[in-house]
């Protein structure tokens, strides 16, 4: 018998850490609601109802090098991502999905318990990573409007936290921060990671500040492939990082980390922009009406939103867990909440025109 005992060894903040909650893959979920996946219609991600350039399909196809190992520096889609965003490929990384870019920040700065500063509601994947890598999380949450509560972040405990996330348009909500918000953080002596996931949803009010990289030492921004690209299922995301940090970024990253097929789907996304432009613009049109929509019902309350989504409060004395049910039920999937500043909220993804008027009948009929 061996003296082997696991708890001696495993890191602490790992075995307190709660297991991850998998979704449901689209075939099993189809089963369970005894629906052909065709008939689904899945507005509970923010996943691109248009999918991926059809350009995609007919590389993948095509593609020579499926045995040889990736370009570790990704460095055509790099050359490709400069003209794309305008600030030289130097400044950019790519990751395997913005998601793995958030846990690589980490790495490079958080020692255990290291502070974070988290601005919740939002993206639940900044506080996952923080536990995993054995961070405190000082949570500062937003104000009602979902705009970032400036002096609790300046007070002394949070400006002592290594780094902060925080998100235009925001995830749940859809809100932009605003430049003087920026600027206020970016004077505070930490990190800021800039998640512009959305931001293609929000031209052209949301300008993106991907530029400002290059002024401040302590500015990232993340962006991704998932959202205006379809490329979800393929996982590409990529950060503008300054020089002395992403030069260290270089250093911990996993040689292969964006794989073959990923790449060269980027890169023909890319090339193809025109089109997926386009169909951004058509979920931008389909928000905007389904907004006009929702406000006509006097149990929901939707926020306004410069994204791919609509978060809505459910008032009066309906519930939003009974409406998530009776829409699935229906084979209409969404995003149901019930957190702290959430609660009672539902989030629906923008989907394509017909998707939207199914949606917009079935709520009527409740
Ligand atoms: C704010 C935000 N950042 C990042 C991501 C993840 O991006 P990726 O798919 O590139 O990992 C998401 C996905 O929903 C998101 O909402």
């Amino acid at each position: 018998m061996t003296n082997f005992n696991l708890k001696t060894i495993l890191r602490p903040n790992v075995e307190t850490m709660e297991p991850y909650t998998p979704i449901l893959p689209f075939e099993v979920l189809s089963k369970q609601l005894g629906r052909n996946p065709t008939e689904i219609i899945k507005l509970d991600a923010n996943e691109n109802p248009y999918g991926p350039s059809p350009l995609v399909a007919e590389a993948l196809g095509k593609a020579p090098y499926l045995h040889i190992y990736p370009d570790p520096e990704s460095c055509e889609l790099r050359e490709s991502l400069a003209e794309y965003t305008g600030l030289p490929a130097e400044y950019l990384l790519v990751g395997h999905g913005a998601d793995e870019l958030i846990d690589l920040i980490m790495r490079l700065v958080i020692e255990p318990r290291d502070a974070i500063v988290n601005c919740p509601p939002t993206f639940g994947m900044y506080t996952f990573d923080a536990d995993i890598n054995g961070a405190t999380v000082i949570n500062v949450n937003r104000r009602p409007d979902f705009s970032l509560d400036l002096d609790k972040i300046e007070s002394t405990q949070a400006a002592h936290a290594k780094l902060i996330f925080v998100t235009s348009p925001n995830n749940p909500d859809g809100s932009l921060l605003t430049d003087n918000d920026l600027r206020r953080l970016l004077a505070l002596p930490m990190l800021v990671i800039l998640d512009e996931a959305y931001i293609e949803f929000s031209q052209p009010e949301g300008k993106g500040r991907i530029q400002w990289v290059k002024q401040y030492p302590n500015l990232i921004v993340l962006r991704t492939f998932s959202k205006w690209a379809g490329l979800a299922g393929l996982r590409v995301g990529y950060g503008a990082f300054p020089l002395d940090i992403i030069t260290h970024l270089w250093k911990i990253k996993q040689p292969y980390n964006v794989n073959v097929a990923g790449q060269l789907a980027a890169q023909v996304s890319l090339a193809d922009r025109e089109r997926l432009l386009q169909n951004v613009a058509k979920i931008v049109e389909q928000r905007e009406s389904f907004f006009s929509v929702l406000k006509q019902f006097d149990w929901l309350e939707p926020y306004p939103s410069h994204s791919n989504f609509i978060l809505c409060r459910v008032s009066g004395n309906r519930k939003a867990a009974t409406i998530k049910q009776q829409l699935a039920n229906e084979a209409i999937l969404v995003r149901y909440y019930n957190s702290a500043g959430l609660a009672d909220c539902l989030r629906f993804s923008i989907g394509t025109a017909a998707q939207m008027s199914r949606l917009a009948e079935v709520l009527q009929r409740l």
